[in-house]
């Protein structure tokens, strides 16, 4: 009976000895910078340019890329409204320069200049625009 409890005992520890070791592994690459996508992005909401791309904009560019500001603060690159921003989404594949930028890709300068990086998933669903068309929506 003794014999019997002590292997349970040690059953018991071994089961959680091995239960603590994968749950520490699955935790590993939780790191959301490390994943392609993010998981909790919920990329299903509407991202039309009049609901969500031009809010981005508004609140991440426009104080260099507006109609007024443009010439003086952002290269004269004019991002005010879809007749103006979308030049800069056909100016290359992918996106052009206005993807390319806000994805720091090394083809292009790295946007919002001097501020930090849009998060992944405001960049995925600026990307998922994009890829449904671009449209004046
Ligand atoms: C603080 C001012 C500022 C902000 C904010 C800013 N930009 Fe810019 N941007 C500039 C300037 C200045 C240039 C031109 C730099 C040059 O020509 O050397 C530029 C250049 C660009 C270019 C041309 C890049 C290239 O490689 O040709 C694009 C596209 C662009 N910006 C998009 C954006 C987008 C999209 C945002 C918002 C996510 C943004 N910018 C935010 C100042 C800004």
């Amino acid at each position: 009976m003794y014999i019997q409890l002590k292997l349970i005992m040690k059953y018991l520890k071994i089961s959680a000895l091995a239960f603590t070791v994968l749950a520490l592994y699955a935790c590993r690459y939780d790191k959301a910078d490390e994943l392609y996508v993010t998981p909790d992005c919920d990329t299903t909401v509407s991202t039309t340019f009049s609901q969500y791309v031009s809010t981005v904009v508004d609140n991440n560019c426009l104080e260099c890329h507006s109609n007024a500001n443009n010439a003086t603060l952002g290269g004269s690159i004019n991002l005010d409204g879809y007749a103006n921003l979308i030049n800069y989404v056909n100016d290359g594949a992918n996106g052009g320069s206005f993807l390319g930028s806000i994805k720091h890709d090394p083809n292009y300068l790295q946007m919002p200049d001097g501020g930090a990086k849009l998060d992944d998933c405001t960049i995925q669903k600026l990307e998922k625009w994009i890829n449904n068309g671009a449209q004046d929506n």
